[in-house]
């Protein structure tokens, strides 16, 4: 039986994965590596200096940039985004997302949250969304990020859950892998063709219900 629901947060929960996208994008530009939509796809999930890894890669750059540089580099992405989330406010909010997450309170499901961002916390407040996740993973232990497991792993620990008892939920592929690896049933929210790993998937958060996962859960049985 499902007990408990583990969210990603950029992608899923709010908009935030546009402006992750907008910020790196600038790095990419300054560096000279070419911005392309699977470059952009990829790093969906990835944690901040993975993503970094990832973008001078694609540039075959990799080689050209200290660890301070680097850490130069991620620290500049992170004020840009900074600065693009400044304005934001519960209209970045997904659809369906608040509903959602008071259907699954009351119905005592456990909820934690998932997210490889290290500014999750903050975004959490500004929505107003704190109150429903007394567990957070912190990003910052992890020894290994998205598409790892690790993650998930930890977050079903931290519900005192088994991974079959969880459900986790995710806009990229990496997230998918994760919680695949996890052994817990993975919903995707998007692309058939990017998120073709996921267990179920829609196309909107405004699909994600209980009585629409449970459907899905039927079919797949
Ligand atoms: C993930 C985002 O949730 O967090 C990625 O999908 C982002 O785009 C990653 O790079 C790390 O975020 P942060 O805020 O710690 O740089
Ligand atoms: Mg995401």
């Amino acid at each position: 039986d499902i007990k408990g629901f583990i969210f990603d947060l950029d992608g899923v929960i709010a908009l935030t994965s546009k402006y992750h996208s907008q910020a790196w994008h600038q790095i990419a530009d300054d560096l000279g590596v070419t911005w392309t939509k699977s470059l952009e796809d990829g790093l969906k999930g990835i944690s901040r200096m993975d993503s970094l890894e990832m973008i001078l890669k694609a540039g075959n750059k990799e080689n050209d940039y200290t660890e301070e540089e680097k850490i130069k580099l991620a620290a500049k992405k992170n004020d840009n985004y900074l600065a693009l989330i400044g304005n934001m406010n519960i209209d970045d909010l997904l659809p369906g997302i608040p509903e959602f997450l008071e259907d699954l309170m009351a119905h005592n499901y456990k909820i934690c949250l998932a997210s490889a961002s290290k500014n999750s916390p903050i975004i959490l407040k500004k929505l107003n969304l704190a109150r429903y996740f007394p567990d957070v993973v912190d990003p910052s232990k992890l020894k290994k990020g998205k598409p790892d497991p690790e993650i998930y792993i930890r977050g079903a620990e931290l519900l005192n859950l088994k991974p079959e008892e969880c459900i986790g939920i995710e806009d990229a592929a990496a997230g998918i892998q994760s919680i695949n690896g996890a052994g817990e049933t993975s919903i995707g929210i998007g692309d058939t063709q990017e998120l073709s790993a996921a267990d179920i998937l829609f196309s909107s958060t405004k699909d994600i219900t209980l009585a629409n996962i449970e459907a899905a859960m039927k079919v797949n049985a």
